[in-house]
C-alpha cells in the first residue's frame, strides 16, 4: 500500500457508520448511559471517556504520559496510489462473467480491508433474478460465513422479502464492499472508490431489471444521492449501468431498522412500492 501518491477522491458521503440516520455514538443516543472507561489517549490527556477533564486530573493527581498507538479511524487511513484504483478498474472491466468477477476480486490486493477480513463476501441468492439488492459491507457473521446478509440484518431482510412474496431464489443479494471493515466501521471513501468498479461490473453482469440500494452508503455511492437515506428512500431513481438504465429504489438498511424499529413503517411503504413495480414488470 503506497501512501505518497494520493489522488483526490470523488465525494461519496463519508458519514461514519454511526451516522446512519439517527445512529450516533452510544453516549449520544443514551444520555443516561453509564460512561465507560476512558481510552489511554484520554487518560494521558487527563480526560474522561467523554473528553472532559477527569476526576484524577482535576484533583491534581499526576498521570504518567504513555506512548500511545491509537487505532486508526477510517479518515486516517493511508489512501493507496493510483495504481490500486487502476488495477481495480482493469480487473473489473476484464471480468466477462460473475464467476470471473469473483475471481478478480479474490485476486485484488489493493484494498486494505481484505487484509483484516476473514472472507470475501461476494453475493447470495439467484444471479439470474430480476431484482438485485445492494447493501453496505459485511458484518461479523457475514465475515465468518463468507456470505452477505446472514446475520440479524440478513434475517430481517429475509422477512422483508417474504412480506412481498420474495426470497433468495427470486432475488440476488450483494454488498458495496466485499470485505468486513474492522469493527463494522463505515467504509472509508477510498475503500468505496476501490470497490466501486467491482460492484458496478457486478450489476452490469447480473443485469437485473430492478436494483434496490439498502442504506446510505449504497445509495450515495451508486446513485449519487446527496441527501441522507431518510430523504431519498422510496423515490425511484435511474441507475446507469453501461449502456442501460435500471430503475433503482433506495430504502432503509435492515441493520438500521433493527436499531430503529419504528422506521419499519417507512420500509414497508418502500416494499409495497417495490412490489407494485414488480407487478408492472410481470405485466410487461
Ligand atoms: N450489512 C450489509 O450491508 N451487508 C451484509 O452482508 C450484512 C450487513
Amino acid at each position: 500500500m503506497r501512501g505518497c501518491a494520493c489522488r483526490p477522491l470523488r465525494p461519496v458521503g463519508a458519514d461514519p457508520r454511526g451516522a446512519r440516520p439517527g445512529q450516533g455514538p452510544a453516549q449520544d443516543r443514551c444520555p443516561g448511559r453509564r460512561r465507560t472507561a476512558n481510552t489511554p489517549n484520554q487518560a494521558a490527556a487527563g480526560q474522561d471517556a467523554a473528553g472532559q477533564p477527569s476526576a484524577a486530573a482535576t484533583h491534581g493527581r499526576k498521570i504518567a504520559a504513555q506512548p500511545l498507538a491509537p487505532a486508526p479511524q477510517a479518515s486516517q487511513l493511508t489512501v493507496p496510489g493510483e495504481a490500486a484504483f487502476e488495477s481495480a478498474r482493469s480487473l473489473a472491466a476484464a471480468a466477462g462473467s460473475i464467476a470471473e468477477l469473483r475471481a478478480a476480486l479474490d485476486g485484488f490486493t489493493g484494498c486494505n480491508l481484505r487484509h483484516s477480513a476473514k472472507s470475501l463476501v461476494f453475493a447470495d441468492g439467484n444471479p439470474d433474478a430480476d431484482i438485485m439488492f445492494i447493501g453496505e459491507a459485511p458484518d461479523r457473521e457475514e465475515d465468518i460465513q463468507g456470505a452477505p446478509f446472514v446475520g440479524r440484518p440478513g434475517q430481517l431482510l429475509d422477512r422483508m422479502l417474504a412480506a412481498i412474496g420474495l426470497n433468495r431464489d427470486t432475488v440476488y443479494v450483494t454488498t458495496m464492499i466485499p470485505w468486513r471493515p474492522p469493527g463494522n466501521r463505515t467504509p472509508a471513501a477510498h475503500e468505496i472508490e476501490l470497490c466501486r468498479p467491482f460492484i458496478e461490473r457486478h450489476v452490469a453482469l447480473a443485469a437485473p431489471k430492478i436494483v434496490v440500494m439498502l442504506g446510505n452508503v449504497a445509495s450515495r455511492s451508486l446513485l449519487g444521492t446527496k441527501e441522507g437515506i431518510l430523504s431519498v428512500r422510496g423515490t425511484w431513481m435511474d441507475y446507469k449501468a453501461n449502456d442501460s438504465t435500471i430503475p433503482a429504489l433506495p430504502t432503509l438498511h435492515p441493520g438500521y431498522l433493527l436499531k430503529y424499529p419504528a422506521q419499519k413503517q417507512l420500509a414497508w411503504m418502500d416494499l409495497l412500492s417495490l412490489q407494485a413495480r414488480i407487478e408492472q414488470l410481470k405485466a410487461g
